[in-house]
């Protein structure tokens, strides 16, 4: 990782545990029980891709952090969320995320369940209240949406659902891509999305190359992914290793072989860099970051 990064990425860690605490009710408010879980699940954990990603796009902006924390918050907590459920025995039954159990093995599955309801919720809540949002009502209005339809049946929802009635068929590498695209690449999507809607006189041209970037990031994220998966360990990756196998998940290492899915890998890297090619040093912030997306170790 590049010292640059290195170290906005630093900057940026501490600034989102601290707004999304800010943001957690206390764990001591009732019902105690599930507000504890909803802190246990964000707190402490978790490498806060989707808020980097929001920071930065907004650095190569030009639109200070301080008017980024309502929507880095808000697409965390989605994230938060879509890993609790995830989680579940009735998807991918995990018992450890983030190097401890799983929310409904520390707490319960009902508590599991609605701890993700009411991190969904708070998103929102967030995304039309939060005054660290400096933006016209209308582009607030705008961020709603485009987390809105990012979460939902049209994408992350939409892709888990595509997931599990996968287990134990073959997927295409259009069906695979299309599942990955909707269940990883729509929140990455609305992390850049949302940042350029942070500023009200952006450029259209520079928001959709922006754009761009971020579904071959989005993409190339959950690649990653899967070959982590495969070719890691638990203790690395702070979730068990091998559960795609073992659930029979259609991966594009199970597809392509681990080789090819490191190429796809590469050739998505690439395509997002490509997508930069309008912006000068200001984006090397982005171009650091989808590179450290494929060389990640967890
Ligand atoms: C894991 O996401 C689930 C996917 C969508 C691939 P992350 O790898 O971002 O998980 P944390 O937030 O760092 O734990
Ligand atoms: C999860 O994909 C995607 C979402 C939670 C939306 P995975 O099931 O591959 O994520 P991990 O590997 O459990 O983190
Ligand atoms: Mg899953
Ligand atoms: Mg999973
Ligand atoms: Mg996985």
């Amino acid at each position: 990782m590049s010292n640059a990064l290195k170290e906005y990425l630093g900057f940026c860690q501490n600034r989102v545990e601290s707004a999304l605490e800010a943001r957690l009710p206390s764990g001591q408010l009732l019902p105690q029980k599930l507000h504890q879980a909803m802190r246990y699940s964000v707190l402490d954990g978790g490498k806060r891709m989707r808020p980097m990603l929001t920071y930065c796009a907004g650095k190569t902006l030009g639109i200070a952090a301080e008017s980024l924390d309502g929507p880095a918050c808000a697409v965390e907590f989605i994230h938060a969320y879509s890993l609790i459920h995830d989680d579940l025995p009735a998807m991918d039954d995990d018992d450890l995320r983030r190097g401890k159990a799983t929310c409904h093995v520390a707490y319960d599955q009902a508590t599991a369940i609605l701890a993700g309801d009411a991190l969904q919720a708070l998103a929102f809540e967030i995304l039309a209240n939060d005054p660290s949002i400096k933006t016209s009502t209308e582009n607030r209005l705008k961020m709603i949406t485009a987390l809105a339809k990012a979460s939902g049946s049209q994408g992350m929802v939409g892709g888990q659902a595509i997931d599990l009635q996968s287990v134990g068929t073959k997927l295409n590498l259009p069906e695979l891509e299309n599942m990955h695209i909707h269940k990883t690449g729509a929140l990455i999507r609305a992390s850049v999305i949302m940042a350029t809607l942070a500023k009200d006189d952006i450029d259209p041209a520079v928001a959709t190359k922006l754009d761009h970037y971020a579904k071959c990031i989005g993409l190339s994220f959950q690649v990653k992914d899967d070959i982590l998966d495969e070719e890691s360990d638990t203790a690395t990756l702070g979730k068990t290793q091998g559960k795609d196998k073992d659930n029979d998940k259609p991966t594009y290492p199970a597809l392509l072989g681990l080789a090819g899915a490191k190429q796809k890998a590469q050739e998505l890297h690439e395509k997002a860099l490509d997508s930069l090619g309008i912006f000068g040093k200001e984006a090397d912030l982005l171009r650091d970051l989808s590179l450290y997306i494929i060389q990640r170790t967890h």
